[in-house]
């Protein structure tokens, strides 16, 4: 069995994009499990940046399989630039490289109107949303409403529940003082997408992801946000509207658990977080703004500044309970040289009680002090280091150490954004 899950270990943005990248050169398919075009997964390859929002960042190489599975959200008009600008680079030559679910759900401009509109209206409370219509795109998805992919191209299907959907959807909108959508206008919309779905569009991704997998095929699922984001587990209600984690490869894909080999937990050698809620080792100082500047901490969808922070290994520690992390795969290492010294946060203070595991209460979570260790820095760049033995002594010492809290091993650290910049503990999906 090689079924390989790829998840983000924290908030976000932890470089999962990257870490699929130099995967999917040994892998078969890669698969975008869930979420939708809120994701931005940057590749930077020969110094050329690409960002993806849904197609999984297997398309870059040749001859891969890359499927965007049932549980995701799509919005057409997104995709559409997306296919369009991989085209031009070259990367997307044959209709064989893409697989899209028909049973994915469609994000539709009301959807996005509607995410907007209520973000407005929290004000101050606001979840802080990319404002791509996820939420409200999953939530009719749960009410047994979606339009899915499939229905786009039956006509008569498309008519009958776009009138259902919008009859609430506009009396939403009316609430909100916001604009309404007429079933005419988006039958419209819909139809001047279909061309560029149409060669893509596969009745059954489960079962070819069965049948790579069982016949000896290397499987790369591709998670997107984070852990702290997902919808159960998460920061909730500051999270997105899917399930994040590992386990939720199989639910929105359709396989068995017993498929999958391994997981790997992609996070930061920092912490960041775009959008509200709960971060407790967020550095509101100097010393986060210079991790902003020097990790170029913008979120890769809205350009939003991301808060930044110390590691935190308590939310570390809970991600990889719940994902089941076999491996680990630290980012941006390099960033963190010419610190004197980094700070860790190890435990919270909840109400005057050193806490060790995340707590599950929001308000827990938004009085949780962080607990900081602080581990020596070092001064030497790492963006041109190509061997385990040439890292700074510090840098080692800080692996171990996260390493040995967590109880898994960090297989792979990286120095740079490029493929290039990649250190290998241990060769994941080699043979
Ligand atoms: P994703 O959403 O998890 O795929 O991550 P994003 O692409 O949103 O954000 C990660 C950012 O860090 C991107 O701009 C990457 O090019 C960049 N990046 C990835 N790995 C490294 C690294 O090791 N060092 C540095 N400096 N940048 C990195
Ligand atoms: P990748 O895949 C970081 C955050 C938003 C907001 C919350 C809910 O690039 O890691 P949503 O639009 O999903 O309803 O917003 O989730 N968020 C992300 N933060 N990286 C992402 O994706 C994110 N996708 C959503 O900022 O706080
Ligand atoms: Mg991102």
């Amino acid at each position: 069995m090689s079924g390989l899950i790829v998840i983000g270990a924290q908030w976000g943005d932890e470089g999962k994009g990257k870490i699929v990248d130099v995967l999917a050169e040994r892998s078969d398919f890669v698969v975008r499990f869930q979420g939708g075009a809120n994701a931005g997964h940057t590749l930077v390859v020969n110094g050329k940046k690409v960002v993806l929002h849904l197609i999984p960042s297997g398309i870059l190489h040749e001859n891969k399989t890359c499927v965007i599975a049932s549980g995701t959200v799509i919005d057409i008009e997104a995709l559409q630039k997306e296919l369009q600008t991989v085209t031009e680079l070259g990367y997307l030559v044959s209709s064989k490289q893409l697989q899209i679910s028909s049973t994915a759900t469609v994000i539709f401009p009301f959807h996005k109107a509607l995410d907007q509109a209520r973000e407005s209206s929290l004000g101050e409370n606001k979840i802080g949303t990319t404002g791509r219509g996820i939420g409200p795109a999953y939530e009719d998805h749960a009410a047994r409403k979606a339009i899915l992919v499939g229905d786009l191209f039956d006509l008569d299907v498309l008519k009958a529940k776009l009138k259902s959907i919008l009859e609430e959807k506009n009396a939403l909108l009316k609430y909100y003082k916001q604009e309404q959508f007429t079933v005419k206008q988006m039958m419209e919309w819909a139809q001047s997408y279909l061309q560029s779905v149409e060669p893509y569009l596969t009745p059954d991704v489960g079962f070819n992801i069965y049948r790579a997998i069982k016949t000896g095929k290397r499987v790369l699922f591709e998670g997107a946000q984070g852990t702290l984001l997902d919808v159960y587990h998460g920061t909730y209600p500051y999270v997105t509207s899917s399930s994040t984690i590992a386990g939720s490869a199989c639910t929105s894909t359709g396989i068995g658990p017993n498929m999958i080999t391994d997981v790997i937990g992609v996070f930061k050698a920092y912490a960041t977080r775009v959008g509200s809620g709960p971060f407790p080792s967020e550095l509101k100082d100097d010393l986060g703004d210079y991790l902003q500047t020097k990790g170029f901490e913008f979120g890769a969808t809205t350009g939003r500044k991301r808060r930044c922070g110390w590691l935190d290994l308590v939310a570390m520690k809970y991600a990889t309970r719940l994902n089941g992390i076999t491996h680990l795969a630290l980012m941006k290492l390099d960033v963190l040289s010419g610190l004197d010294k980094i700070g860790v946060c190890v435990s919270y203070e909840i109400n005057g009680k050193a806490v060790h595991e995340a707590p599950t209460k929001l308000s827990d979570w938004e009085k949780a002090k962080p607990i900081i260790e602080f581990l020596p820095g070092w001064k030497e760049d790492l963006t041109q280091v190509s061997s385990l033995k040439d890292l700074p002594r510090n840098a080692t010492l800080y692996i171990d150490f996260i390493s040995k809290h967590l109880g898994v091993p960090i297989d792979v650290i990286s120095v740079g954004p490029g493929r290039e910049q990649t250190l290998w503990v241990k060769p994941l999906f080699a043979n």
